[in-house]
């Protein structure tokens, strides 16, 4: 069999490092609407991924997120399965419809008490929470007043920051205001390869100042509670390399970059957006929702931040005549009708969602953005792969490509700790298969298979390797 480590080019290692640093920590991780299911109970509103994966047509075999992992009901059996993994953090998302059902106002008790709960459990079994604010599931009232291209929908996300934050901030002190902002805007407003599904570049911009502006606000209103706190967000950093030395792709390469990227670091840790993109897109968006102050907010200093990485990005100029790589989803073309760049392969091993398998990708995130960000803590707040699980005749789920990706992936991460980049821990993708967006069921990520029918839980043969990672800080031997 070809496993994925015999073919990727892995990251070189300094000799003689072995083991990861004492304390060094390590997570799991999920979200919201790819997990708990019970989309209509105890007061829940649809939010803008229920109408989507609801509209015929949106998701593979039109999979919802309706039942998902169940585990709005089954929690307490998934807490035991972290403290069988061994993980000493678990991140999680709050469903911002299910604490505050319109979007603003008043919170459902309800709601706000499954995370109370769960957050006790965790604690109880010496798990850290580390909360994610928004991962994705905007309420769908509030997309039906405009969404994140209206300003006011990260007031309302200053709001729902304060309401959880005033009822876990006692408990929780690890707090991620949005995840992959880049998402939200491109996929959702851009591309419409993601809910809300609409194609706007317009708006997609407007809705990546606001996703900027929420996180801002919501820093803010985090600290202001009171409690300890500290806080980030978790960006995916594109890794985008230029096919070669051709002009037209190093222009490729910095246009890519800047709407992937810059567009979203500038403002946090320069606060201002850069200049090359405003000029590049101007014929599309004056900025002109960017209000005084607003910078100011954004780019308040961050207590860390978190780096979600799966894949480079290689891309050339469309006037090459390069075949476009099959990336879905995770793509980042230039905004417009007209891209000038395309997304090409590298030719290197892949996983079930077609996407290159390249740990020097992770090591070459972290070393950038250790710099951009002024040397406050990072954390690899997601990494991981989906790869076709079955269980087999002996009940187990032997996954050796996926063993080999992470120990692949970690390989590059603990050298980065060994060249004295602040990497402080490392969340797994994901704790549990789940919902995957756009791809429904068909792809699974988890360190630990579902059965969906059953909703019984298998850890995978990687489960238990990197049980034994975390237990020990060292790779197992195999
Ligand atoms: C990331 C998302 C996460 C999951 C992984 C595979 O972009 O944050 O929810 O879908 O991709």
């Amino acid at each position: 069999m070809t496993t994925a480590s015999r073919t990727v080019r892995p990251h070189p290692e300094s000799p003689g490092v072995r083991a990861f640093p004492p304390g060094f920590l390590w997570g799991a991780a999920t979200a919201a609407y790819q997990i708990e299911g019970a989309a209509d109970e105890d007061g829940r509103t649809p939010s803008i991924w229920d109408t989507y994966s609801r509209t015929p047509g949106k998701v593979r075999n039109g999979d919802t997120g309706d039942t998902a992992c169940d585990h709005y009901h089954l929690w307490r059996e998934d807490v035991a399965l972290m403290t069988d993994l061994g993980v000493g953090a678990y991140r999680f998302s709050v469903s911002w419809p299910r604490v505050q059902p319109t979007g603003r106002g008043p919170a459902s008790a309800k709601g706000l008490d499954f995370y109370s709960r769960l957050v006790d459990e965790l604690l109880e079994k010496g798990i850290t929470p580390v909360v994610t604010l928004y991962h994705w599931d905007l309420p769908q009232e509030l997309e039906d007043a405009g969404g994140w291209p209206e300003r006011d929908t990260a007031l309302r996300f200053a709001d729902y920051a304060t309401v959880v934050a005033e009822a876990l901030g006692d408990r929780v002190g690890d707090w991620m205001t949005i995840n992959e902002p880049w998402c939200s805007a491109f996929l959702g407003y851009d591309n419409g390869h993601h809910a809300p599904g609409r194609r706007d570049t317009a708006a997609a911009l407007a809705a990546t100042h606001h996703l900027l502006l929420g996180h801002g606000l919501a820093v803010e209103a985090i600290r202001s509670t009171g409690h300890p706190a500290r806080v980030g967000l978790a960006h995916n950093q594109a890794v985008i390399r230029a096919n070669g030395a051709h002009a037209a792709d190093v222009r490729a390469a910095r246009r890519a970059d800047g709407v992937r990227n810059r567009i979203f670091t500038d403002p946090l840790f320069k606060g201002s957006y850069p200049a090359d993109v405003l000029k590049d897109i101007a014929h599309i968006s004056d900025f002109s929702f960017v209000q005084e102050g607003d910078l100011a907010t954004i780019s308040a200093p961050l207590d860390f931040l978190g780096v979600n990485y799966y894949t480079p990005e290689f891309v050339a100029g469309s006037d090459r005549g390069l075949d476009p790589a099959g990336v879905d989803g995770g793509g980042g073309a230039w905004p417009g009708a007209e891209p000038e760049e395309v997304h090409v392969s590298q030719g290197l091993p892949v996983t079930q969602m077609g996407w290159e398998i390249d740990p020097r990708g992770l090591y070459d995130v972290l070393q950038r953005l250790a710099g951009e960000s002024g040397g406050i803590d990072l954390y690899v707040t997601e990494n991981g792969c989906a790869f076709e699980d079955r269980v087999s005749e002996d009940g187990a789920v032997h996954d050796p490509e996926r063993t080999d990706y992470y120990e692949a992936h970690l390989r590059a991460a603990r050298e980065a700790v060994h060249a004295g980049i602040p990497l402080r821990g490392y969340f797994a993708w994901s704790l549990l298969d789940n919902f995957e967006w756009a791809w429904g069921y068909s792809r699974r990520f988890g360190i630990v298979y579902v059965d969906y029918e059953t909703q019984q839980r298998v850890i995978k043969d990687t489960g238990h390797w990197y049980a034994e990672l975390a237990g020990t800080g060292r790779f197992p031997e195999r």
